[in-house]
């Protein structure tokens, strides 16, 4: 097991009626924004629920935080910060809404232009409270001191991270998820199985404790995923995707093992160039990096294969030929899609969509050796 230095301060508050919770857990006193999305939660009574627990508190509201969220929308809410001199943010959303809320917590107190937080990767000195009521489980930013940001003028998507950002808190009712899209719950299965993926399938440094976890959430995700879509109201199934999905990416399993998030990196030109939804670009690539890299992945592809997909017969290589073929079924089991050109993406976009690889000079996997000429092959095997 390799060294590692670790904390992660996040309070949780899960189960039904966990909203309630709000006037306990945000400071007393303080003046809050209340920051959302595109209004799902009016619909679905999530914002009624949080209007209520809030009654007490002086409140704010900014809404309109896109999927895939805008620095530019991110960037009016800071002008509303400050001139509503507010002092706790508090996201009702999903990753978008938490992630935009990360953000502006961090260009409040930025000294300069905050686009270099994400370009540059420029450190946060400072960043304001903030707190989350989780409405989709999948990216397990509500746990974790990371976002990722587009920019619609330029046409990037860009990640940050800092300590500064972790939520306080977040409220996590499983109920919260019932009213979700299926493509959006099959989103959320896929997403936060594959941040599990990106933490465990690399090679072998004897880490039992992060291995046996993995497996166990990634066991989970794949057996309740496929359940999900056909029993939506079943308490058990959501409440176990909703703490997978908050484990998966909560940075627990990732420490002391080496990591691989070529997946994620790669897929960031596809939403950025063609809209593609956050997991939808990594159902494609995923399978891409697991057969370009799979010498390296060879001992944990097949760990995989047995332990998820019940996969014991046949030589190794026949084995993990299976797992490959495998892990992409499941992923059309959940109802994305697995190939560049059954979204029109052809040979001809391939120099776009390696185009930030190469301008940031990005080296990823867990050996750094997928620079941009072996990113254009694994797009390759994709189309
Ligand atoms: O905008 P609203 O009206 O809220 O609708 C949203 C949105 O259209 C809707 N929705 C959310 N909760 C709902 C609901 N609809 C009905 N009922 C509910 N309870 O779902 C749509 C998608 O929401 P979004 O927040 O975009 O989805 P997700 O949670 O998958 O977040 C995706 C974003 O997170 C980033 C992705 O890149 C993407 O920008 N990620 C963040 C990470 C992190 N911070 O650690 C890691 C991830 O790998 C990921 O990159
Ligand atoms: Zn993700």
């Amino acid at each position: 097991m390799n060294n590692f230095e670790f904390s992660n301060p996040v309070k949780i508050s899960f189960g039904k009626g966990a909203i309630a919770r709000l006037p306990h857990l945000i400071p007393k006193g303080s003046k809050v924004l209340f920051i959302y999305g595109g209004g799902s939660i009016r619909k679905n009574g999530i914002y009624a629920q949080v209007q209520e627990a809030l009654k007490d508190f002086d409140v704010l509201e900014f809404s309109g935080i896109e999927a895939n969220p805008h620095y530019e929308t991110c960037m009016k809410a800071v002008d509303l910060v400050k001139k509503e001199n507010r002092d706790f943010l508090l996201a009702v959303g999903g990753g978008s809404v938490i992630d935009a809320t990360k953000f502006i917590a961090s260009a409040v107190y930025f000294e300069g232009d905050p686009w270099n937080i994400l370009l540059k990767g420029e450190a946060i000195k400072k960043a304001m409270p903030l707190g989350v009521v989780l409405t989709l489980s999948a990216t397990g930013s509500e746990m974790n001191e990371r976002a990722v940001i587009s920019r619609v003028e330029t046409q990037e998507k860009l990640a940050f991270s800092s300590p500064l950002i972790f939520p306080q808190f977040a409220v996590q009712d499983p109920e919260m998820t019932y009213s979700l899209p299926p493509r959006q719950v099959a989103n959320g299965v896929v997403d936060s199985f594959i941040h599990v993926i990106e933490q465990y399938l690399t090679y072998p440094v004897d880490a039992k404790v992060q291995d046996y976890t993995a497996e166990g959430l990634l066991k989970t995700i794949h057996d309740e995923g496929l359940k999900v879509l056909k029993d939506p109201h079943n308490y058990d199934i959501r409440a176990n995707l909703m703490w997978a999905a908050t484990n998966a990416l909560n940075c627990w399993i990732g420490q002391g093992v080496p990591q691989d998030w070529s997946s994620h990196r790669m897929g960031y030109s596809l939403t950025a160039l063609f809209g593609l939804d956050h997991a939808q670009t990594l159902a494609i690539l995923l399978p891409g990096v697991m057969t370009y890299m799979q010498k390296e992945k060879w001992a944990k592809i097949l760990r995989l294969g047995e332990v998820v997909f019940r996969i014991t017969e046949g030589t190794e290589e026949e084995r993990v030929r299976k797992t490959i073929g495998a892990t992409e079924h499941f992923f059309r089991e959940m109802g994305l899609k697995t190939r560049l050109n059954e979204f029109g993406i052809g040979e001809k976009d391939l120099d776009a969509l390696v185009e930030p690889v190469k301008r940031m000079g990005w080296k990823l996997g867990e050996h750094h050796n997928i620079d941009w000429k072996v990113a254009r092959e694994i797009f390759t095997l994709r189309l």
